[in-house]
């Protein structure tokens, strides 16, 4: 173990290399986003596993999905299979003007916490995908063998809500068959502070468009008697939340599973402070939050949430005098224990297309449905995990739940026969993932990395 450590640390910087080699590829997902980029991204990760010792490397694609990269090394006999997953795919950039680097120029500079690499992908997840080529490679460039045998899957459409999962856990059953999973796409209590992620929110999401008009017409001329899309859409928007801020939309809060004591004791313990809170997600100091049951944090995963995720009705340079034609907007929900994607979904729909004023007509877009996740810790795995993760970060970890999704998640472990999921990850709260200047603490990739190295070698000996 101590040379595996060693040459770990000695080739630190290389594997900072190799994550800015991914960070330069601007594998875009979403549609409107050139879909070869993400190709080349997973022909990249794919030279990554070759390098990194993984045998039976490939690129993995089904019936027009984004590109799946698959790895494996199996030659420890008797010793348990572990799934390792993590995605190469990244969330659009955003703003240019916003970025202090280019989104795509792996830049380090130092921020909170000390050097942060910046660029988009840099935490979110495509430092994943190298806390598994850096920890296995570790292994077999030194002793040549690794202590547990480890497949390895790097998804390319993760951010799009994976829509080919199923497909693709049903076709890859028997390749994917491990005893337990590793993913590298959750995050950190804080920094320097590790976590154990055992809950998730499930995600619907909907494009809405409302249009009064065939043609986008003066504003002069005609204003007045004719309905103006865009205010019709606020109208629409405004009515899905209550003055508390709260989902208005009639059966949706219904289905969220009550706090019981002890749940509510456990939330209780997971410390909280408001004003750091506030000051890491960057609210200003007059802006309110919306508050609901034990803390802010424990909120983000145990409460449900609405969202706008973005509104077009023209655009700033364009803003003529004129009365627009349509309007768009996409609204999404995080779910929470025991709501029912499909359900919501529909209660969504039913209730926009009630709340249309003018006889505007209405165009809805189903873009994503999963449901929240969670796991019960009893099995021994997730003591060897908080164990490794205390060892790597020299830091006892928290056993937590995270507001965001990873629609992987429970399909994959359902197909695999409720195998344990252990979700870790090197993002923290100043990470700012899917906004702009999205960056990783070096120092926490390096502790993840080495809480992975442990972890192998923990599991070996039972
Ligand atoms: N890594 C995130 C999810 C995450 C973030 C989990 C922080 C735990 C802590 C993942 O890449 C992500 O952003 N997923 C999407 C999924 C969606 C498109 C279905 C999300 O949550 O928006
Ligand atoms: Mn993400």
């Amino acid at each position: 173990m101590r040379e595996v450590i060693q040459y770990f640390e000695a080739n630190f910087n290389k594997h900072v290399e190799e994550l800015k080699t991914l960070v330069r590829i601007p594998s875009v997902s979403f549609d409107g986003f050139s879909p070869d980029e993400v190709k080349r991204s997973a022909k990249a990760v794919e030279v990554l596993l070759k390098k990194s010792g993984l045998e039976n490397v490939r690129i993995l694609e089904i019936n027009g999905s984004h590109p799946y990269v698959y790895g494996e090394w199996l030659k420890a006999k008797g010793k348990p299979t572990l799934l390792l997953y993590a995605h190469h795919d990244v969330q659009p950039p955003g703003r240019d003007e916003v970025w202090v680097s280019p989104a795509f120029e792996p830049s380090i500079r130092k921020a909170q916490g000390g050097d942060r690499l910046f660029g988009r992908g840099s935490a979110d997840d495509k430092a994943g995908v190298v806390i598994h080529t850096a920890s296995i490679s570790s292994f077999l460039e030194t002793i040549g063998s690794l202590p547990v045998n480890v497949k390895v899957i790097i998804e390319g459409e993760e951010e799009i809500g994976s829509h080919h999962l199923r497909e693709f856990v049903n076709t890859y059953k028997d390749l994917l068959q491990a005893d337990a999973l590793i993913l590298t796409d959750a995050g950190n209590f804080d920094m320097g502070v590790p976590a154990l992620t055992v809950a998730l929110r499930g995600i619907v999401a909907v494009e809405v468009e409302l249009r009064a008009l065939t043609k986008t017409i003066h504003s002069g001329v005609w204003g007045g008697p004719i309905p103006d899309s865009a205010i019709a859409l606020c109208k629409v928007l405004g009515s899905l939340v209550d003055e508390k801020g709260r989902i208005k939309i009639p059966g949706v809060l219904e289905q969220v599973r009550p706090l019981d004591k002890k749940e509510q004791e456990e939330l209780n313990r997971i410390p909280c402070n408001e004003k750091t809170f506030r000051e890491q997600a960057g609210l200003l100091p007059n802006v309110e939050l919306l508050k609901e049951g034990p803390s802010v944090l424990s909120q983000t995963w145990r409460f449900p949430s609405i969202t706008v995720n973005a509104i077009q009705a023209s655009s700033r340079k364009q803003s003529g005098n004129i009365i627009n034609d349509s309007a768009w907007a996409k609204v999404s929900i995080r779910l929470v224990p025991d709501m029912d994607p499909e359900k919501v979904l529909k209660l969504l729909q039913d209730y926009i297309a009630r709340q249309v004023p003018w006889g505007l007509e209405l165009n809805i877009k189903v873009e994503a449905a999963s449901g929240a996740w969670s796991t019960d810790t009893s099995a021994p795995i997730f003591n060897v995990a908080l164990n490794a993760l205390e060892k790597g970060y020299g830091v006892k970890p928290f056993k937590l739940g995270m507001g965001g999704s990873i629609p992987f998640v429970a399909p994959l472990t359902e197909t695999l026969g409720n195998v344990p999921a252990l979700l870790v990850g090197a993002e923290d709260p100043y990470t700012n993932a899917h906004g702009e200047n999205e960056s990783l603490l070096l120092s926490d990739f390096k502790k993840a990395c080495l809480s992975q190295i442990y972890m192998f070698s923990e599991l070996s000996k039972r």
